[in-house]
């Protein structure tokens, strides 16, 4: 166990929070008379926010075009149409889950020009620039991108993904209105909870890690491991909903401060290349990641005990509860090849996200691989 050197630390987050049941339609004041784009689903429901949006002060242009896990080609074809506004916006009102607001993200940073945004994200450049600020209203409880300044791009077609960031990429504001998520179904309220439990966990077990996001991490876990399957069997119940959606905002203010960590480094390949959804690739691998985090570091194990109790039973308790939810820990259930695991998992351990990670990279590889094996056995999966 490594001693404590009581390192100096600093927390910062300048985004500023509103959080109340109907805040959707309390945003003219924010918006405060600045000429806006709107960027959202095409759906029926966010077509339907739109237009309460619209009514307390009307957008430049309605962006629409946004797929789960943007797109660096959509993100050209939205840049050419802001270039071809005749006013230039002010602000950028993103209303939608995580592919929402890393698509404003993308957009602020590239104020309408897609090949200075595209050298600068090739180059992996923290955005230098001026940017458009954001409102952010999440709907789903979620990624936290609403409070980080940092989104995820994807590129299909050549395989890749990548990171918009920097410093003037925190949102102005994220509003937090829990009844925008009252009708968010199974599936995705399952796969975006286990998100914020990712981020909460990973935040804790992180190089980065300090007093401030280790205390929204433990109240984000305990609230996420006590709601979320509550609220799976209870999707309507609007308390429960605005607990997850505060619970999931204390994970993304958690990991604004320290990035994510092993178990996101292990998922990009998994929805890249697997298409297995991101709440559930950077959580499966949860259990395993626990026991190996643990024994190094005292207060990584203090706030762990603070969540979990007996450590010896951790990994366990965390594997049953993902069962309850119907989360197989088995890689091969999403498709992954036995041969391709260790590999991948040796990958992980060795890139950037799983660098920020404060764990046992021999022991995790073990676990990990052990683990499939013995599923796979057990399961009678050859
Ligand atoms: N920037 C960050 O800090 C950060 C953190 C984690 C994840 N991410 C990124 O976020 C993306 C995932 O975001 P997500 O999980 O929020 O989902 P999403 O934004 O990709 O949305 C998935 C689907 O959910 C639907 N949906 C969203 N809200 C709804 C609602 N209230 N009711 C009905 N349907 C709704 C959308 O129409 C969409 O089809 C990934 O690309 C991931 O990389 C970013
Ligand atoms: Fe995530």
């Amino acid at each position: 166990m490594s001693t404590v050197l009581s390192p100096p630390w600093q927390f910062n987050n300048p985004v500023q929070i509103y959080c109340a049941n109907g805040a959707i339609d309390q945003l003219s004041s924010l918006i405060d008379g600045r000429p806006y784009i709107l960027v959202t689903y095409a759906e029926p429901v966010f077509k339907q926010w739109a237009e309460r949006i619209a009514q307390q002060a009307k957008p430049l242009m309605v962006i629409d075009s946004i797929r789960a896990n943007p797109d660096l080609d959509d993100i050209k074809i939205q840049c050419q149409m802001l270039a071809n506004l005749p006013q230039a916006p002010k602000l950028i009102v993103a209303l939608g889950g995580g592919s929402v607001l890393d698509t404003a993200k993308a957009l602020a940073a590239s104020r309408g020009d897609f090949d200075c945004f595209h050298q600068n994200l090739l180059a992996a450049k923290d955005v230098s620039g001026p940017t458009w600020p954001i409102i952010a209203l999440p709907t789903t409880a979620g990624t936290g991108s609403e409070v980080t300044c940092w989104g995820t791009i994807w590129h299909r077609s050549g395989g890749k993904k990548y990171s918009v960031k920097g410093p003037s990429l925190y949102p102005e504001w994220a509003v937090i209105d829990p009844e925008l998520s009252i009708n968010l179904p199974f599936e995705l309220t399952r796969q975006t909870g286990l998100d914020a439990l990712s981020h909460a966990l990973e935040s804790i077990w992180n190089i980065n890690r300090n007093p401030v996001s280790k205390s929204f991490a433990i109240d984000a876990s305990k609230a996420i491991l006590n709601v979320l399957p509550k609220l799976l069997n209870d999707l309507g119940n609007h308390d429960l909903r605005r607990q997850m959606a505060e619970a999931a905002l204390l994970a993304g203010l958690a990991f604004s401060n320290t990035q994510t960590a092993i178990a996101h480094a292990l998922s990009y390949p998994l929805t890249l290349k697997y298409d297995v959804p991101h709440g559930i690739a950077c959580s499966f691998t949860l259990p395993q990641i626990l026991t190996a985090s643990c024994g190094m570091h005292a207060d990584i194990d203090q706030a762990l005990r603070a969540i979990f109790g007996h450590l010896d039973i951790a990994e366990a308790t965390l594997t049953a509860w993902l069962k309850t939810l119907g989360v197989s820990t088995q890689p091969e259930s999403y498709g992954i090849e036995p041969v391709r695991w260790p590999g991948l998992v040796n990958e992980a351990c060795y890139n950037a996200r799983g660098q920020n990670w404060s764990g046992n990279a021999n022991a995790l590889e073990q676990l990990l691989i052990h683990h499939a094996q013995q599923e796979s056995q057990s399961q009678g999966v050859a």
